[in-house]
């Protein structure tokens, strides 16, 4: 009887060069949408965005739909729009995934990845570093209006992050430095026509 290979988990890194997806995860402002662009240019894989297709698929801009729809229905929104998106990536079209924030921390998200197996990378740092970085940002935050509520979150999300297959620390080094770093420690290949 032959055995076919399992999918790995969102958990378990895949072994050398074999991951045909990497989804991105972790905080507000941890860099998933900067390091995923520079990722798929060295990677030459295609890179999505599930904010901005959660934008698309609404119609209209995450502040507006927290405002005019609350929260529970972006969750629900984010799920649909991974869902779409898992069921469009083949391995002719390798991709490098950025989710949102607060993506990870539901259950149903992580089990979809680990269904899919797509590995899931943390990109991780203090919460001081993110909150200034989010004041710096141009970005209209529905979640990061507030320092003690920011931090809060920041806390109790940290228990899902733990469960991705990669934890990258990204204090004090550039976008550039954290790709090289995932792509080393996953042992992924450089896309040889990058510019
Ligand atoms: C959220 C993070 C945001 C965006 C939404 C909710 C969160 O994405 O999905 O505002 O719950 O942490 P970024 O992590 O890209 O800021």
């Amino acid at each position: 009887m032959t055995s076919r290979p399992r999918p790995h988990p969102s958990s378990t890194p895949p072994a050398a060069g074999s991951a045909r997806a990497v989804v991105l995860i972790g905080f507000m402002a941890s860099g998933k949408t900067s390091v995923g662009r520079a990722l798929s240019h060295m990677l030459g894989w295609t890179f999505h965005d599930l904010d901005a297709r959660v934008e698309a698929q609404e119609g209209r801009s995450i502040p507006q739909i927290f405002r005019e729809a609350g929260e529970a229905h972006f969750r629900h929104a984010e799920r649909e729009a991974l869902s779409t998106l898992l069921k469009e990536l083949s391995p002719s079209s390798p991709a490098v995934i950025a989710l949102g924030g607060g993506a990870f921390a539901q259950s149903e998200i992580r089990r979809l990845l680990a269904q899919a197996g797509v590995p899931a990378v943390w990109l991780d740092a203090p919460h001081e570093e993110l909150w200034q970085r989010c004041l710096g940002e141009a970005v209209d935050r529905p979640l990061a209006r507030n320092q003690n509520q920011f931090r809060q979150l920041y806390e109790e999300r940290r228990k899902h992050y733990t469960e991705a297959a990669l934890h990258i620390h990204t204090n004090g080094k550039d976008v550039a430095e954290i790709a090289e770093e995932l792509i080393g420690r996953l042992g992924l290949n450089r896309h040889l026509k990058e510019k």
